[in-house]
C-alpha cells in the first residue's frame, strides 16, 4: 500500500505494534523531548510515540496530537519507504544505472534527473482546495503559539519546528527544492530559517537577496512519509525532492498551489506555513539549539520568514523529532540516505564497495569506506573524490579499508584499520569546507580533514614486508565442532565468541546490527 499521509503511516505503525500512545498530559516544553529521548535511546530505537494530550506553552491543551520517532528504527524507516529492507532501494537504483551512461562526472551526474524521470512519477499539481487546506488561518488569524511546537533542550533559543519540509524555488531555473531545515518560532507570525550555507535553500535565498527580490517560502509539516524523508536527502540542486519521493513511492506526490504565495505544497500535508523573506530586512538571531552533534550549536544570524497563512487538515497530527546525543531518530534517516546513495556514489567512484557512517560520527565526522583496490595510491584517489562530492565534502575523517572488511560493522572496521595503520605513512591532512554544526574547526565552516589509508599496502607504496592473513579456523574443524556443540554443555551457540568478523557481508540485517551496536 502506498502511504499518502502521515496519518496512514501512523495507522500502519499501530497495526504493526510499532506505536505507543501517551494519554497523560505532557508539556511541549522539554517534557516531550525528555520522554522521546529516553525512548529513542532504548534498544533498536524504541517505538514511535503519539502524544494525545499535549500542553502548550500557555498551559492550554493542544487541539492536535504530536507524533515523534516515526522514522526512528530500521524497520519503521523501511516501512516509511514501502520496502522491507533499505538496500532494496539501492538495488532498484543500481538496476536503473546498469544502462549506457555518458562519460565523465558531469555527464553522469546530469543523468540523475533523467533517471528519476524515467520512473514516470513527477509530482502532480491538483486543482481546488486540498486536504492540507481544509482549515485556513490568514494574516492576523495566524498564531503559531497554538501549534504544539516543542522546545527541546533547556538552553534552546525557543520552540522549534524540527521535521519540516521547507519549499523554495531556484529563481533562475525554476527548479523546486525541499529541504529539512529546522525553523525557530520567534513570534506568532515570524520564524527564523536555519538553512546552512552549504544547502540548496540557502543558495536560493542568496540569489534572491542579491536580486533584492522577496522570496516565497513554504514550510510543510507531515505528508506522505517518502516526501518527509526526501527533504533530508542530499540530492543535487537540479533534482526536485518531490520527484525523488515519487520515485521512492512509485506514485506521484500530489501538490496544490499555496494560497498566499507562488509555490506548490503537498496536498496531503498536515500543516503548511506559507510566507516570505524580505531581503531588505536584517537577519535575526537564531539558536542556540541542542543539535545532532549532542552539543549546542551557537546562536547565529539567519533570515526571518513572515508567515502569511497557516493551512491544515481538519484533524491534523503534528509530526516532529528531536536531535541530540546519538543515537536519535535522525540516525535512521541518515542511514536510509547512506544505503540509497551508495549506487550513486559508485557511479563516479566505481571502486567503492561499501561505506558506513556510524551514529557516533554524526554523519560527517567519520566515514568508513571499503574499496576494491586495483592499484597503488587508490585509497587517496577515493578520499579526494569523496571530498569533492556534494555533502561528502564535509567529511572530517575518512577511513579507507579493503573490500573484505565489513564497514557496516564499526568494530570490525576499526579492528582492521587499527592493525593496518602505520600512522606517519598512512595519515594525511587536507583543508576544506566543514559542517556548520562543527564546533571544533578553526573557523566557522572551514577547517582540516584527515584521511586514513588502512588498506593493505603494496610494494609500490613502499611496503616490502610480508602482509599477514586473518586468524580464522579452517572449515573442517568448524564443522566438527558444530556437530559436537550441543553435547558440550556450553549452551546455545548464540553469543559464543565475538562473531563480528564472521558475519557474512550483507547478511542478516547488517544495518540493524549497526543500530544495536550504536547503543553499546
Ligand atoms: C531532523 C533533521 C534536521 C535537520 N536540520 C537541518 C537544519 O536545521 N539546517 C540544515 O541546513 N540542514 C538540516 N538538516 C540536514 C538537511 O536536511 C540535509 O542536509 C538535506 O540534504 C538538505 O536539503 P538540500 O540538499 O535540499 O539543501 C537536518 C536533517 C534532519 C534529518
Amino acid at each position: 500500500m502506498t502511504l499518502d499521509t502521515i496519518g496512514e503511516f501512523i495507522d500502519q505503525l499501530d497495526a504493526a505494534g510499532e506505536l505507543a500512545r501517551v494519554t497523560q498530559p505532557v508539556s511541549v516544553k522539554l517534557e516531550l523531548c525528555e520522554i522521546a529521548d529516553r525512548v529513542m535511546k532504548s534498544a533498536g530505537g524504541g517505538k514511535a510515540l503519539l502524544f494525545e494530550h499535549v500542553t502548550l506553552m500557555n498551559g492550554a491543551r493542544s487541539a492536535w496530537p504530536v507524533a515523534i520517532n516515526l522514522f526512528g528504527s530500521m524497520r519503521r524507516m523501511a516501512m516509511a519507504l514501502g520496502v522491507s529492507d533499505l538496500d532494496a532501494i539501492g538495488a532498484r537504483i543500481t538496476e536503473m544505472l546498469e544502462m549506457q551512461v555518458p562519460e565523465g562526472i558531469i555527464g553522469k551526474l546530469s543523468l540523475l534527473p533523467r533517471l528519476l524521470e524515467m520512473g514516470k512519477f513527477p509530482p502532480r499539481v491538483r486543482g481546488g482546495r486540498a486536504p492540507s487546506q481544509q482549515v485556513v488561518w490568514r494574516g492576523d488569524e495566524v498564531d503559531l503559539g497554538r501549534l504544539p511546537i516543542i522546545t527541546c533542550w533547556p538552553e534552546d533559543g525557543g520552540p522549534y519546528i524540527t521535521l519540516p519540509m521547507v519549499i523554495s524555488k531556484d529563481p533562475r531555473r525554476g527548479i523546486r527544492n525541499v529541504g529539512m531545515y529546522r525553523v525557530q518560532v520567534l513570534g506568532p507570525r515570524t520564524v527564523a530559517m536555519h538553512w546552512q550555507r552549504h544547502k540548496v535553500g540557502a543558495a536560493h535565498w542568496r540569489e534572491m537577496a542579491e536580486r533584492g527580490e522577496t522570496m516565497p517560502v513554504c514550510i510543510a509539516i507531515g505528508a506522505d512519509p517518502a516526501s518527509v524523508y526526501s527533504a533530508s536527502a542530499p540530492l543535487p540542486p537540479t533534482v526536485d525532492e518531490f520527484l525523488f519521493a515519487g520515485f521512492l513511492r512509485r506514485q506521484p506526490v500530489s501538490l496544490v498551489k499555496a494560497l498566499t504565495c507562488d509555490l506548490e505544497v503537498p496536498a496531503e500535508a498536515e500543516f503548511v506555513l506559507e510566507g516570505y523573506i524580505d531581503p531588505r530586512e536584517p537577519l535575526v538571531r537564531e539558536g542556540p539549539f541542542g543539535d545532532h552533534t549532542g552539543f549546542y550549536s551557537l546562536a547565529d544570524d539567519y533570515p526571518q520568514v513572515h508567515v502569511t497563512a497557516v493551512t491544515m487538515r481538519e484533524h491534523p497530527v503534528y509530526a516532529t523529532t528531536i536531535v541530540g546525543r546519538p543515537p536519535m531518530e535522525d540516525f535512521y534517516m541518515g542511514h536510509a540516505t547512506e544505503r540509497i546513495f551508495l549506487p550513486l556514489l559508485k557511479l563516479t567512484i566505481p571502486e567503492i564497495v561499501d561505506y558506513h557512517m556510524p551514529a557516533e560520527g554524526i554523519f560527517h565526522n567519520l566515514v568508513f569506506v571499503s574499496i576494491d583496490k586495483q592499484y597503488p595510491g587508490q585509497a587517496w584517489k577515493v578520499m579526494n573524490a569523496l571530498w569533492g562530492q556534494g555533502l561528502m565534502s564535509l567529511a572530517k575523517l575518512l577511513v579507507v579499508v579493503d573490500k573484505d572488511v565489513n564497514v557496516r560493522d564499526p568494530r570490525e572496521a576499526w579492528w582492521v584499520a587499527l592493525n593496518n595503520l602505520d600512522p606517519e605513512r598512512d595519515a594525511r591532512f587536507t583543508m576544506g569546507p566543514i559542517d556548520v554544526l562543527d564546533h571544533s574547526s578553526r573557523a566557522f565552516t572551514y577547517g582540516s580533514k584527515m584521511g586514513l589509508d588502512a588498506t593493505r599496502k603494496w610494494p609500490e607504496e613502499g611496503f616490502t614486508r610480508a602482509w599477514p592473513g586473518r586468524v580464522v579456523m579452517d572449515e573442517a574443524t568448524k564443522r566438527r565442532v558444530d556437530a559436537m556443540w550441543a553435547s558440550l554443555g556450553l549452551g546455545s551457540r548464540e553469543g559464543q565468541g565475538d562473531g563480528a568478523g564472521d558475519e557474512a557481508r550483507g547478511g542478516a540485517g547488517p544495518g540493524a546490527r549497526t543500530g544495536e551496536r550504536a547503543r553499546t
